[in-house]
Parts: structure tokens; sequence; C-alpha cells
């Protein structure tokens, strides 16, 4: 795999636009996990380094390509400057006039955030006009942004037919890590699926399948699958029209020899809140109930298959991890997997804005191989698809001539 990265350009005195991921679970005004932010970090000191004026381009939510109050990153420079110790001006828009006045405000070594990208529909849409008024703010595209490379979006894709375009030290980072972990895995492999974004990932969960020799299913996903197999799951989180494609994941996965594990014991509960009183039900559940979290029954079978397992791949929580006590089985989960990594005898590779959030939550976040700060991106990476911010970044590797370091 060959692309260029942020160390190919002659920086300095020259707009950068960085397509960062600043997509952060945010809650009650605060930005509730950073790692998504601090793990920019290194691209950013170098940008301040080299003397590059950096234009910041992030989507945040999915407004929709509206401007939405409640999805404006206007909250995020303070947080930025934290972080990471330099001043962050911001642009109400990401294209015209006050996007331009902020680029020709910037000095060497000074950074801009630009509003949500996706308050235009050009940004999804992957409009060449949007992503040509982009392009006019600066002279290099360097796409840091891994977590959104599955989307083929102006500023993850089109931008980078239309500037010299490089990899940021966190895509680098996270190409080099996923690649040599999950290239060529050594088998037996478990994955352990989990979260609520049940849709988007049913067609994922179809490549898994053919790929890993278990697959742990918890959160919302696993009712749908447990609802597919006719199994009572009373109010909890469940995509009923997708059982036909749960039915037909589960039929491919036994013949490909790939092993679907449910979690069968579950705590249910009659509301969700903290402390709620819970039951542990096998099978079947009262109607007016609903499943919070994965039984220590059904994570004792999760942990005794990871025994003899050679690598791990980890997306998305096992039940409610926010609620205690329904983060008991996520955290017991993952501390089984950190043990094993760190006893050198399994591989293990995590990755999701959840899913930190839910390891940092069981004190494991330190303990795996790797963590990625994708989510989909990390999904779609783990079946083997081309991400278009990826194969973009490759295909110019040779057709734009880039502001060379001399
Ligand atoms: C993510 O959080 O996975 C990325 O930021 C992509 O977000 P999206 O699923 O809204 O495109």
């Amino acid at each position: 795999m060959t692309f260029r990265t942020i160390k190919s350009f002659d920086l300095s005195g020259k707009t950068i636009l960085l397509r960062v991921d600043l997509n952060v679970p945010f809650q009650d005004g605060h930005v509730t996990d950073s790692t998504r932010i601090d793990r920019l970090k290194p691209t950013i000191d170098y940008l301040k380094a080299h003397g590059a004026r950096t234009l910041i381009l992030s989507h945040f939510g999915r407004p929709g390509g509206a401007v939405k109050k409640e999805f404006s990153l206007a909250f995020l420079p303070p947080v930025l400057e934290t972080q990471w110790g330099v001043p962050v001006k911001f642009a109400s828009d990401c294209i015209g006039a006050p996007a331009k006045d902020l680029a020709l405000s910037l000095e060497n070594g000074q950074f801009g955030l630009l509003e949500n990208l996706r308050f235009h529909a050009g940004e999804e849409q992957n409009d060449p006009e949007f992503a040509k008024n982009l392009a006019a703010l600066g002279d290099i595209y360097i796409n840091d942004a891994f977590s959104a490379a599955h989307r083929a979006h102006a500023s993850t894709e089109g931008l980078a037919h239309l500037l010299p375009a490089g990899a940021g030290l966190l895509m680098e980072a996270e190409l080099n890590a996923l690649n040599s972990a999950l290239g060529n895995p050594v088998h037996p492999v478990v994955a352990i699926v989990g979260g609520a974004k049940i849709s988007t990932k049913l067609g994922i969960l179809d490549h898994l399948v053919h790929k890993v020799d278990t697959l742990f299913l918890g959160g919302g996903m696993a009712n749908t699958f447990l609802f597919a197999r006719g199994i009572e799951i009373g109010k909890s989180l469940c995509e009923h029209d997708m059982a036909t494609q749960a039915r037909q994941i589960m039929q491919t996965a036994s013949d490909h020899g790939c092993t679907i594990l449910l979690p069968e014991y579950r705590v249910v509960v009659e509301e969700l809140a903290p402390d709620a009183p819970f039951e542990i039900c096998h099978n079947t559940m009262p109607k007016e109930m609903m499943a919070v979290d994965a039984a220590p029954a059904s994570i004792a079978l999760l942990k005794e298959t990871l025994q003899s397992a050679k690598t791990v791949l980890w997306n998305g929580p096992l039940g409610v991890f926010e609620m205690k006590p329904f983060d008991n089985g996520t955290n017991e989960a993952a501390r089984e997997v950190a043990t094993l990594t760190k006893a050198g005898k399994i591989i293990s590779v995590a990755g999701g804005g959840d899913t930190i959030a839910a390891l940092e939550n069981a004190g494991t976040a330190d303990d795996f191989t790797y963590i990625s700060t994708a989510g989909g991106a990390f999904l779609e990476w783990l079946e083997g698809k081309t991400l278009p911010g990826v194969a973009a970044l490759m295909e110019m590797q040779n057709t734009r001539s880039p502001v060379m370091q001399t």
C-alpha cells in the first residue's frame, strides 16, 4: 500500500486542508471521550513545527445537508485548544466568505476550524462544485480521518483529486497497524460485535462471517438475531424488519464454519435507569421488559471461546455500558481480552467511538494491541472493502505533482 504522507510535503507557509474526524461523543455540553482529538495531536504538532497554516475540516453528526444549531462545531475550539495546546480560530461556514477570511487570517503555525461540512448537501453528495469551493481555500490536502474514510464525500474523497494529497500521521498509523494486525490474521479469529447501529452493520456482518471463526454478538444488534431465531425479546431494541437478513447471515455463517454466539442469557429491566432492578433471563423474557446487557453465563461462554483464540476483533459495547451495573458484561469480556493480550496469547484490535469509551470504562483501553479511532470504517476495513478515502490517496500517489520537501 503506497500513498503520500504529510511528510512528503514542504508545509511552510502553505495552507493545509486537514480533514479530521471530530465526530466525538458529546453530552450535556461536554465531550465525553476525547480520544479522537487526542490521537490527532502528533499531526497538529507536526503541522505547527513545519510552519503550516492549517484549516481543519470535519463533519459532526448527521445534520443532513442543512444548518442545524445542535450540530455546530462552534463548541469545539476551546476543547481543541486544551487538548492540543494551540490556539484554534473558528469560521461559521466551511466555504464562502467566513472560510476565506479565516484562511487569510492564519499565520504560519496557526490553526482554524471550519464549521460542520455536513451543513452543505454537497459534502455527502461528493459534489464537484462543493469540493472545488473547499479546494480553493488551500494548497495541500491532508486526510487524517481514517474513521470517515469509508465515506466517499467531498472532503474525504473528492478533495484528493483536486489538490496534492497525502495521509496525516493518524491515518498512517491506523493503516499500518490494521494492515499488519489484520491483513493476514492468525486464526482462530473471534469477532465481538455489539452496539446499536444495527441496520448499518448487518451488511458488514454478512462479510465478517466469511472471515472469522466465531462471532459473538451483543447490544441491540443481538436482539434482532435472537428475534430472528424466534426468541422472545420483549421491549428490547430490535429491528424486526431485518429478521430475514439476520437469518441469512446465520445461514452464511454456518456454511462457512463460523459459529455465531448470541447472549441467550440476558440482563433484563422494566425501565432503563441506573441501578434499575433487573432479572436474568434465559432464552425467553417477560414481554414488558427489555434486555440491557449480556448476563454472566453468556460472558462465561465468550471467555471460554477466547481461550483458544489467536486474534480478537472488537467493535461496540455488549450492553448499556453507560449505565451501571449494565456495563458488567462489557467489562468482564474486555478484562479477559486485556489479560490474554498482556499474556501474549492473542492480538486484540478494537475500534469505534463507543468501543473506546466502553473499554475505557472497563479500564482496559491501554491493554489491547491496537485501538482504532474508527467505527464503521474499522468494520469495513475488517471485511476487506476498499475505503474510498484511502483509495483516493493511493490513486493520487502518482498523478499530481506534490509540493515536495527539498
Ligand atoms: C464515525 O463516527 O464512525 C464517523 O465519523 C463516520 O460518521 P458517519 O457514520 O455519520 O458517516
